[in-house]
């Protein structure tokens, strides 16, 4: 088992030697040393990033700490020692290793997408575009005690070019990507650009093309800009795709999906999660039933057959700030529980909301016009549940169980 750790300083290389001390409690500490990678203007390409939306990012640092056991309580603190030999000190933090795959333990997973940052003292609003998402984190580190890794699927920070609202994103979840890990999926807010490589040509990351998103938050990606990834945490594997880049039969996206969905044993990890930003699979948000096809166009018919071959259990994604939750459906017919893919929308998770068609299609089980998160809990490999939860207080909206025999 690993973990990382990503911070960022002011101290480059020659400054300072950044390293990570940690240990299990009562155990003597180690030091583990940090990569140390920054960005310049030239690797954005356009605007604003580019320009008026430029802000020097300083220094990013990870630092990999490795042979955890699992689930045990580690303490850590960041460090840089400076030349004179000097070292600057981080607070101490804590978290707790994963479970290793196929442990059977309780394991809850919380996940949304679309949160974007706030002010809480109303100061510099910026078209009051994410009204909910200090509602969200607060919420999240209210309930950080009963949570045990974070997926935040794209729609990160909406700076869309302005860099330092990436400062002040990092700032506003600290609180609990410095406890549990955080895991990232990539948006159009992250990577869309004009001729930047983006399967859609929009331009809604103003220029940044995934380079601030890709830097300071580490995802056990192949390649950096191919944000797709693999990853299991004990009961459950995540297959999470990169909707920002081509998910098509013959792309390298998708056999990548194919050999991470199939080659997962189910009698060890039976709980089996795909996740994207856009949706690939069902949403009757009112922008993807306005053109009838309830997704983007050619997803589905690209992968809803991975999803059946491998018996996917739940989809998830964002994009659509809202709620919803379909039957378990195949080919927009739903089929009894363990033979469709239950697809879940839970892009409320701060960003202004979206409106739903009039008419809820059949597969269509529950819709919900308001901020929220989705979190999942697996204590057995029997049972999974589901709860669709409203950020100003908790209060659960929706939920939903899965079994298997
Ligand atoms: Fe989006």
């Amino acid at each position: 088992m690993q973990m990382t750790v990503t911070w960022t300083s002011g101290y480059g290389i020659s400054e300072a030697h950044p390293f990570v001390e940690w240990g299990m409690k009562g155990s003597h500490p180690v030091h583990a040393a940090a990569d140390t990678v920054t960005f310049g203007r030239e690797s954005l390409c356009g605007e604003p990033a580019r320009s008026v939306g430029w802000r020097d990012p300083g220094f990013i640092h990870t630092a990999f700490l490795k042979n955890l056991s699992p689930e045990k309580e580690y303490y850590y603190k960041i460090g840089h020692r400076l030349r004179n030999g000097q070292v600057i000190w981080g607070k101490p933090k804590s978290f707790r290793a994963p479970p290793y795959p196929g442990q059977k333990s309780l394991q809850r997973v919380v996940i949304f997408g679309d949160m974007g940052k706030d002010e809480r003292d109303g100061s510099n609003e910026y078209q009051n575009y994410q009204p909910a998402s200090l509602n969200t984190t607060d919420a999240l580190i209210r309930d950080l005690d009963n949570t045990d890794i974070v997926f935040h699927i794209g729609d990160i920070s909406y700076a869309n070019g302005y860099l330092s609202q990436w400062d002040q994103f990092t700032q506003q979840v600290e609180p609990i990507t410095s406890r549990v890990p955080y895991m990232m999926a990539s948006g159009n807010h992250e990577r869309d650009f004009p001729n930047s490589g983006s399967l859609y040509n929009g331009t809604d990351s103003g220029g940044e093309c995934g380079v601030p998103a890709e830097t300071m938050y580490y995802v056990p990606t192949e390649k950096r800009d191919n944000y797709w990834y693999s990853m299991d945490y004990g009961m459950f594997r995540f297959c999470v795709a990169d909707s920002e880049h081509d998910w098509r039969e013959g792309t390298e996206q998708y056999s990548f999906l194919d050999r991470c969905l199939g080659s997962v044993d189910r009698a060890r990890q039976p709980w089996l999660v795909f996740i994207a930003h856009r949706v690939l699979g069902y949403s009757s948000g009112f922008f993807y039933g306005f053109d009838g096809t309830f997704a983007e166009p050619m997803a589905r018919q690209s992968l809803e057959g991975l999803w059946r071959r491998h018996r996917v259990d739940v989809a998830f994604y964002g994009h659509v700030h809202q709620y919803e939750r379909t039957c378990p459906v195949y080919e927009e017919r739903c089929l009894p529980d363990g033979h469709g893919t239950v697809h879940v929308v839970v892009g409320g998770g701060g960003s202004h909301l979206s409106n739903f068609t009039a008419e809820a299609p059949p597969w269509s089980v529950y819709r919900q016009m308001d901020y929220g998160f989705g979190k999942l809990t697996a204590s057995d490999a029997r049972s999974l549940q589901f709860e669709y939860r409203r950020s100003s207080d908790g209060k659960v909206y929706d939920s939903f169980t899965l079994r298997r025999d």
